[in-house]
């Protein structure tokens, strides 16, 4: 039986070694936080991390927008952000209402800013191996692996989507990590063929059922970014939990896997961008 990779404990303590470190700082690190409109789900992810930010003695700026705000309303608000110096990260949740030119607005955030590492700047760093900041989700699967002594060096690895916020970024963190990676996206023929292979097995898809036992190796490390309902309203990843548990190694559970590392891991960012100034 599997190893269950606890993200939630892991978070648990990351949020204490940083709560601590705020302690040792002259001032509170800042986040601000941009919210357009009122989706339930954004406004939880957004309550989550204002929570975060108290546990860490981090300060939170909320800034709520409606659904009917003006490019210029949104990029008028990151402007004055940029130049606030008691505001270290700035964080405009997604997805934005349609209307918004999400890449005009990401490329509007002060890269040293940017705690999602979504800006090219931060992308461009971090796919040369010098990264300001990581992008939370992939470097919150990479911190799991270290702390479970997952060596990836040599490791077959393969990635199940290509978003640019996780499995293009998970793909080069991978790489840079020295394993050998194989990204898998909706238009790859036999899927299973691939997934078989793996070493290591991140699927970050977004489809319920989409990783079945058989379809992973015997001792395989299997890594769950996604977060999905199912028909009776429970979170579930794209991997077959009960079933995959059986003959991997290694499984992050869903709640409780990557998710709560991801929340960490932007906790990092903000920390690293107040050292920084
Ligand atoms: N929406 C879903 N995940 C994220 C995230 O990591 N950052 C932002 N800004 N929006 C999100």
């Amino acid at each position: 039986m599997a190893i269950i990779l606890d993200g939630k404990a892991l978070a648990e303590q990351t949020r204490q070694r940083i709560a601590q470190e705020v302690t040792t700082l002259s001032r509170q690190p800042g986040l601000a936080v941009i919210l357009v409109g009122d989706d339930p789900a954004s406004r939880l992810y957004v309550s989550n991390k204002e929570k975060d930010c108290a546990q860490c003695g981090f300060k939170s700026f909320e800034h709520r927008m409606a659904a009917d705000t003006t490019e210029a309303e949104l990029l008028a608000l990151i402007a004055e952000l940029n130049t606030n110096d008691d505001v270290d990260g700035i964080l405009v949740q997604l997805p934005l209402p349609k209307h918004l030119n999400e890449e005009m607005v990401i490329q509007s955030i002060a890269p040293e800013k940017d705690v999602d590492a979504f800006h090219p700047y931060n992308v461009g760093r971090m796919s040369q191996g010098k990264p300001v900041f990581l992008p939370c989700t992939p470097a919150g699967v990479m911190a799991i692996l270290k702390a479970y002594d997952i060596d990836v060096a040599g490791k077959d690895c393969v990635v199940i989507g290509r978003s640019n916020i996780v499995g293009k970024p998970m793909g080069m963190l991978l790489t840079q990590a020295n394993g050998t990676v194989t990204i898998c996206h909706s238009r790859t023929p036999n899927l299973a063929e691939y997934t078989k292979r793996a070493d290591i097995l991140v699927a970050a898809v977004g489809r319920e059922g989409l990783v079945r036992a058989d379809m992973v190796k015997e001792g395989a490390v299997v890594i769950d970014v996604a977060m999905n309902r199912n028909a009776a309203g429970k979170f579930c990843g794209d991997v077959d939990f009960e079933a995959v548990k059986a003959v991997a190694s290694h499984i992050t559970p869903v709640p409780g896997g990557v998710g709560p590392m991801t929340r960490a891991l932007l906790l990092e960012n903000i920390l690293t961008a107040a050292k920084r100034k």
